[in-house]
Order: C-alpha cells, then sequence, then structure tokens
C-alpha cells in the first residue's frame, strides 16, 4: 500500500527565491503529523505547494498522494483528489458565501456541473452541523467568506470546511493562532476526529499549546526551509521547554 502523502526530496522557489530546501516527510491514514518550525522556516511555504497554490515552483523533488505525483496538477484538481488545506490566514472572498463554496466543490466531485444547485441535498445540513460544532450559528454559511470574520471565527470556517468536504489529506495551518482557549479545544476534539476517521492531518503549528490537546503521532521540524529534526511527541515537548534553537540540527534521519 502506498503512503497517503508523500514529500521527497522537494525545493521549492517563491518569487525567485528558494525557500524550501530538500523536504521530506510522510503523512500516514489515521495519523496526525506536526510540522512545527521559526517563523519563516518554510512551514506555510510546504501547505501551498501541497496544495498545488501559483507561484510556488516545485524545483526539484515529489509530492504523492496514495503513490502517484500530483505536482502536475492543478490546485483544483488536488483538491478533487482529496487535498485539502486550512489557510493559516484565510483571504476575505466577497460576493462568495460558504454555502455556495461547498455546494460547488461538492457538486465537483459528484461529477455535476452546476456550480449552484446542490446535487447533494444534505450537505447543507451537514454544513450546518459543522457550523455548530465549531460553534458558529448557520448564519455563517450565508455570508461573504471571511468578510469581516473575526480571527478566531477564520479558523472554526476553516475547520468546519474540512468537515464538510471530508478530505483524505487534511491541512491545517495554524489552526490554532487567534482562538481562544474553547475554541482551541474544539479545534482539537475535531481533529482528533479526523485522525480517528481515517484521514491524515498535517498539522502545521509553532506552538506546543495546541499539541497538548492532541498528541501527534509524528513531528518534523524545519527550519530555513530543511528538516531539522524528527520524532514524536516528546520532540514538541521538548521545543515548548527549550525551544527552537537547541533541537535544531539535531539528526534528520531516519524515515520521513
Ligand atoms: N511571496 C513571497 N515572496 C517572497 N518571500 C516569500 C514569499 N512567500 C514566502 N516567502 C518567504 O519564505 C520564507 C518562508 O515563509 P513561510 O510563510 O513558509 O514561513 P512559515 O514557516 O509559515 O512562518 P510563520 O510561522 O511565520 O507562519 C519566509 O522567509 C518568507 O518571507
Ligand atoms: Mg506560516
Amino acid at each position: 500500500m502506498p503512503e497517503l502523502l508523500e514529500v521527497r526530496s522537494l525545493h521549492v522557489d517563491v518569487e525567485g527565491k528558494r525557500v524550501l530546501r530538500g523536504v521530506d516527510l510522510t503523512l500516514r491514514q489515521g495519523e496526525i503529523h506536526a510540522v512545527m518550525g521559526p517563523n519563516g522556516s518554510g512551514k506555510s511555504t510546504l501547505a501551498y505547494t501541497i496544495a498545488g497554490r501559483p507561484g510556488y515552483e516545485v524545483v526539484e523533488g515529489d509530492i504523492l498522494l496514495e503513490g502517484e505525483s500530483i505536482v502536475d496538477l492543478e490546485p483544483e484538481e488536488r483538491a478533487l483528489k482529496g487535498v485539502f488545506l486550512g489557510f493559516q490566514e484565510p483571504p476575505p472572498l466577497p460576493g462568495v458565501r460558504l454555502s455556495s463554496l461547498v455546494v460547488a466543490a461538492v457538486n465537483k466531485r459528484m461529477g455535476v456541473e452546476s456550480l449552484s444547485r446542490a446535487a447533494d441535498p444534505k450537505v447543507f445540513g451537514r454544513l450546518v452541523a459543522a457550523l455548530q460544532r465549531v460553534g458558529l450559528t448557520a448564519e455563517y454559511a450565508q455570508r461573504e467568506l471571511h468578510v469581516g470574520f473575526s480571527g478566531g471565527e477564520k479558523k472554526r470556517v476553516e475547520v468546519a470546511q474540512a468537515l464538510v468536504l471530508d478530505p483524505k489529506v487534511v491541512i491545517l495551518d495554524e489552526p490554532d493562532s487567534g482562538l481562544d482557549i474553547d475554541g482551541v479545544r474544539v479545534v482539537a476534539s475535531i481533529i482528533r476526529d479526523l485522525r480517528e476517521s481515517g484521514k491524515g492531518v498535517l498539522l502545521i503549528t509553532h506552538y506546543a499549546r495546541l499539541l497538548q490537546y492532541v498528541k501527534p503521532d509524528r513531528v518534523t521540524v524545519l527550519v530555513d526551509g530543511r528538516v531539522a529534526a524528527r520524532g514524536g511527541p516528546e520532540l514538541a515537548e521538548e521545543i515548548e521547554r527549550k525551544g527552537y534553537g537547541a533541537v535544531a540540527g539535531q539528526a534528520p534521519a531516519g524515515t520521513a
């Protein structure tokens, strides 16, 4: 069985600048793989590159989803294959409602051309349930996406989308930033459920706070676009105690 997601020796340029310099990483089904690292170490760049964001140029290496390379696919095609990215800073989408976005995505996956009429009417109920789970009312489904949302509301909506869209790979880029403590607990419980239901969760965070509530199966630390350390949950605890300086440069040996 191929791995769910495999990142192999990934080198990435952004705006002509080398940001990732050889990243290897494996994500298995039913696993939470935490990616940690100081500001500017390349965590979001890794997330965007896996999701296929334009402008993130893979100059070397490969990204495989269930054994098949996805580096040449458009972001929409990757999403269709089950890659979901919850943004660190979700951009406002004036004129786009969350409900329309979700309907369009679900229709597309079902092979239905219409972007407006829901091919699966149950999707609205699932969306409202997901919003309630993250502590938001149904009203948020009809608001313009991320327009005027508070920092914490944005994070909650991103995670709600992951619940509704039912992807295989869930990449969450600092889902805890800007969340109050109740929000952190809710998001943590959802991440645990995603793992339970067999998804692979790539959890980007630079604090161990969230990791107190969700124990990652594996931890990879990026520093300056390279893997500086790998380990289990104990590595996150060590970082919390000693900071990145102490763990950076520790043997990135072993399997990804
Ligand atoms: N569009 C861009 N133009 C120029 N430099 C960029 C661009 N995008 C990213 N970079 C640079 O790449 C490096 C990695 O950025 P990235 O956002 O991946 O870091 P990060 O690990 O997610 O940091 P943080 O913890 O602050 O979110 C940074 O030095 C950043 O300035
Ligand atoms: Mg980032």
